[in-house]
């Protein structure tokens, strides 16, 4: 990916040591650009970005780091004056345990919304005003399934880090229009050519890994996730599964999520920031989801064919707030991104087991 100077293109990738961040940086780096992350590391580990040096054998000019809380403005600010205006910048910094956001309400509205005012404060200054924004299915709160882009939003969110993600959302619209109104009043510097372009891409359920297994899904804790779960399970770092409410109605009463391997979602990021080239400006938004949704049950069975381990389990009560059935109308993305799943639900869990099976601990072990 080459500037108009023949250089590579830079894109700063917030959040880029965690699960998604990490695999979206090796794929901007096979893809030719250079990539800058910030992180706190407060839920990752520079261990990540070592490897992905590694599994691309990229030299390490090409992806640089550094540990940086977003909510401290003033260090942002220093750090970006060491470079010169990045070509794009994508969000995936912020705190994203749900159970942790019902506890710590207060934490997470100011974490990830200060988080990112500062950042598109200091993006707007620098004239850097691409921006792809990292949000989640849980936007569209209990709209029912096939969820496509026209499903309500906001309704129905069952967490404060759910709504975070819609806050978020709404607050990025708001400042498109605002661009869009000091370019009618002609403020100098909002010219067509450097006018805000913002796309928010809402992931469906994040699984799998790498398939060299370097890289993975390390959450702090006791996973909220089915998937870690399942494989910290099949590993042997934790005795069984506690699968949340056999009732529903759905195809064995477990509860049914689109499950999108993250190497496909990582993806649909480089196809978003293409797409950010082509739009005049404003805020657009796509779902990452395959269309096809999985059981808890099948998810149990996929990742026992994977390892080849038995992954106990014992079928609990409903988790508080859960649906029976979430799942992507995923033709948008298809039709104005170019992008689709491409890795079924057994590479998913092959990959997961991957990662799982060389790391037990996850990056603790490095
Ligand atoms: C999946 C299925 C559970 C754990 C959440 C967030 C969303 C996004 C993705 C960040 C459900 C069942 C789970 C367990 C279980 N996160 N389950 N036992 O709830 O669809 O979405 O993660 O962006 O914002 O809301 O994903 O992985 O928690 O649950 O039975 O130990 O697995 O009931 O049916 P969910 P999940």
């Amino acid at each position: 990916e080459e500037g108009e100077n023949g250089k590579r293109k830079v894109v700063l990738v917030c959040g880029g040591a965690g699960y998604i961040g990490s695999h979206t940086a090796l794929v901007l780096l096979e893809a030719g650009f250079d990539v800058v992350v910030l992180d706190s590391f407060v839920n990752s580990s520079p261990e990540s970005l070592e490897r992905v040096l590694k599994i691309t054998n990229c030299g390490p000019e090409r992806l640089k780091w550094h540990k940086l809380d977003l909510c401290d403005q003033a260090a942002l600010h220093e750090i970006l004056l060491q470079y010169p205006p990045f070509d794009s910048c994508i969000h995936f910094a912020g705190l994203k345990a749900v159970n942790e956001s019902l506890h710590e309400p207060l934490l997470y509205y100011h974490n990830n919304i200060v988080s990112t005012l500062n950042l598109l404060k200091e993006l707007d200054e620098r004239t850097c005003r691409k921006l792809v924004f990292s949000s989640s299915a849980t936007v569209y709160g209990n709209a029912p399934a096939p969820i496509t882009e026209e499903s309500h939003v906001g309704q129905g969110i069952t967490n404060p880090y759910g709504r975070t993600k819609y806050f978020i959302e709404e607050i990025l619209r708001d400042f498109t229009i605002s661009d869009d109104h000091h370019a009618t009043n002609a403020k100098e510097g909002h010219e067509l050519s450097s006018r805000w372009k913002i796309e928010s891409l809402r992931y469906f359920n994040p699984t799998g890994a790498h398939p060299s297994g370097d890289i993975g899904e390390d959450p702090r804790g006791p996973p909220n996730n089915l998937a870690p779960y399942l494989s910290q399970v099949a590993v042997g770092r934790r005795e069984q599964l506690t699968i949340f409410g056999g009732d529903y109605d759905t195809v064995d009463g477990t509860g049914v999520r689109d499950y999108v391997h993250v190497l496909d979602l990582a993806e649909g990021h480089l196809k978003a920031l293409e797409y950010l080239d082509k739009v005049p400006c404003g805020f657009h938004t796509h779902n990452l989801g395959s269309g096809s949704g999985y059981s808890v049950l099948q998810m149990v069975k996929a990742m026992e064919k994977a390892s080849g381990r038995p992954v106990p389990h014992v079928i609990g009560p409903r988790r508080q707030g859960d649906l029976a059935s979430v799942y992507a109308d995923p033709s948008l993305a298809k039709k104005e991104l170019g992008w689709e799943c491409t890795r079924g639900i057994d590479e998913m869990m092959r990959d997961l087991w991957a990662w799982q099976s060389k790391n037990p601990n996850g990056y603790r072990d490095a």
